[in-house]
Formats: structure tokens, C-alpha cells, sequence
């Protein structure tokens, strides 16, 4: 039995079979093929925060194959009212196929599965988020083929997208340069794990310099909305603008996880402009999870 808390739950093999069946389910997706091979599954959603495409793509994700989610925010539960993490996860183990779980904690998921007898999966984390990483590299396989070798540029936060690309640079074999205020820096202890592959500076254009793709995410993570107007001082220059994108590879695509902020993190122009994937990366979600759901469910 699997869990997916982190990317490097996965082989570099096994990432990419995953990336390429979501993208094989796409295609069944777009050609209207039924692909529901999961008859009766459930998948049990626990949501601390907000979402829109996590939720939303795991529950139409698990219909598409035949199965059924149930969404549970900790204030209707009784974890709400102090039931532990640990007494849930051995309760719901006994109910569900799988479990998707976003926390403000890392901890909390990692207790959570500690306890699980079902796969569990991170739909988001202060430290991680893997099932955006299939998405992404989904997006990225199918415009331009593997990753490996290629360089990625990061601009802004060194939030849990951030971490994540740290850790998927090392899986896949690229490089990334991460452009980010000194303050605002990658988890240490992911950056220590990753360090062959990432370099961390401060300088955006050096960090977007021939780059294949330009990544960059909102500037207040979620948990973080205290911090805001001190957060839009420190990256008042991390912006991913027109003049920054031509500097990238000529071919280079732009990706955000999206809720995206035009005017702070990234240009109108750029999210909405011809080198920007992010409406197909975020279509991708629905896709590469049900990859990852196959996945964890003929893996039990
Ligand atoms: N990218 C992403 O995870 O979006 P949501 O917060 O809407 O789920
Ligand atoms: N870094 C963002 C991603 C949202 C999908 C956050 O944690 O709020």
C-alpha cells in the first residue's frame, strides 16, 4: 500500500508512467471514451482551506472512473470538535479506497497516513504539493516532451509549489534556478535534499536566462494573508512580465497553479498571452489524478 505526500513517494519511473497515463486519460477524456475502471471506489476529500480545482478535480476525476467522492471539512466532522487525527484515519481506513487530505501542516498528513490502511493522498500542504507537480509536468510532456536536462526557472515565493519543484527537478533530472527575495527562501531541509539540481538567487532575469519553462505562484500563500503588505514590498520585483519571458527560450512556456493575481506575480499579458499553458495545466489536474488514483488503488 502507497501513500502520495510527497514526489518522492514515486520513482522517477513511476512519475512518469503516471504523467503519461494522464495524458492518455485526457485523450479518452477528449475523445469520449468511458474509462470507468474503478466501479464502486470512494475517495473521502478533507479540506482545511479553500480550493476550487484540488476539490473539483478529484471528485470529477473519481466519477469519471466510476467511482464517488465525499468531501469533509474539519468544522463538519467531528474533528472539528476535537476527535483525533489518528482515531479518523483508522475510522475512515475502514470506509473508503483512498483518502485526499489539504492541511495548513505537513505533519498532520504524515500523522494522518501513519494511521491510514488506505492510500492517502496531499492535495496541498504549508510544505508540499505533488498532485500539481503531475499536472504540470503533464503539461509540459505533452508540449514539449521530457523534462530531463531541460532548465525551469521559479519566480517569487519559495512557498510548498516552490518546494515541490525542488523536489521533481532531482526526481526528473532538470535544473532549476529559483529567483526569490533572501526572506522568503525554499523549506531548508527540501533545498539540502535538492541542491544538485536547484540554485536559489536573487536575480530574476539571471534566473529566466534561456530558461525552458517560467513558473511563478501567488506572492500570499494561503495561511499567509497577515503577511500581505509586507509580502507586496518583498516582491514588488518578482514579477513575471513580457520583458522577463524574452529573455526564456524562445519556445519556453509560462505555468502558474493558479488562483493567479494579474499585476503582482505575473502580467496580464503573460497568463493570457500564447506562451502561457495554464488553462491546460489546470485542466491536466483532473487527468493526472486519476493517473495517480489508478495508480495507489492497483497498488493496494
Ligand atoms: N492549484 C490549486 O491547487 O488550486 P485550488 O487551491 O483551487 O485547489
Ligand atoms: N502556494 C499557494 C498555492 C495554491 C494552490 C497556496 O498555498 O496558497
Amino acid at each position: 500500500m502507497r501513500h502520495f505526500l510527497s514526489e518522492r513517494d514515486l520513482t522517477a519511473d513511476e512519475f512518469r508512467s503516471i504523467v503519461n497515463r494522464g495524458s492518455e486519460f485526457r485523450r479518452m477524456w477528449e475523445a469520449n471514451e468511458p474509462h470507468a475502471l474503478f466501479p464502486n471506489s470512494t475517495v473521502a476529500m478533507i479540506f482545511d482551506m479553500s480550493s476550487t480545482r484540488t476539490r473539483l478535480s478529484f471528485e470529477a476525476g473519481i466519477t469519471q472512473l466510476g467511482g464517488k467522492a465525499i468531501n469533509l471539512s474539519r468544522s463538519e466532522t467531528q474533528m472539528g470538535r476535537g476527535e483525533s487525527i489518528e482515531d479518523t484515519a483508522r475510522v475512515l481506513s475502514q470506509m473508503v479506497d483512498l483518502v485526499l487530505m489539504r492541511t495548513a501542516s505537513h505533519e498532520s498528513i504524515e500523522q494522518f497516513a501513519s494511521m491510514c490502511t488506505v492510500p492517502v493522498m496531499n492535495g496541498l500542504t504549508d510544505l508540499l504539493h505533488p498532485c500539481q507537480m503531475l499536472a504540470d509536468m503533464q503539461a509540459y510532456f505533452d508540449h514539449r516532451g521530457d523534462i530531463k536536462d531541460k532548465t525551469v526557472a521559479w519566480i517569487g515565493d519559495g512557498n510548498n509549489v516552490c518546494n515541490s519543484y525542488i523536489n521533481i527537478a532531482d526526481l526528473l533530472g532538470f535544473k532549476l534556478r529559483i529567483a526569490c527575495p533572501v526572506e522568503f527562501q525554499p523549506d531548508s531541509n527540501v533545498l539540502e535534499r535538492g541542491k544538485s539540481n536547484t540554485t536559489v538567487m536573487q536575480d530574476v532575469t539571471a534566473a529566466c536566462e534561456g530558461a525552458d519553462l517560467v513558473v511563478t505562484d501567488v506572492w500570499s500563500s494561503m495561511g499567509k494573508e497577515d503577511e500581505q503588505e509586507q509580502r507586496k514590498r518583498a516582491f514588488a520585483d518578482y514579477c513575471v512580465t513580457s520583458e522577463l519571458m524574452a529573455l526564456a527560450a524562445e519556445d519556453a512556456l509560462f505555468m502558474h497553479c493558479l488562483p493567479a493575481h494579474r499585476g503582482e506575480e505575473v502580467t496580464a499579458e503573460v497568463i493570457d498571452g500564447p506562451q502561457s499553458v495554464v488553462w491546460e495545466e489546470a485542466g491536466n489536474r483532473m487527468h493526472a489524478q486519476k493517473a495517480l488514483m489508478e495508480f495507489l488503488l492497483n497498488n493496494r
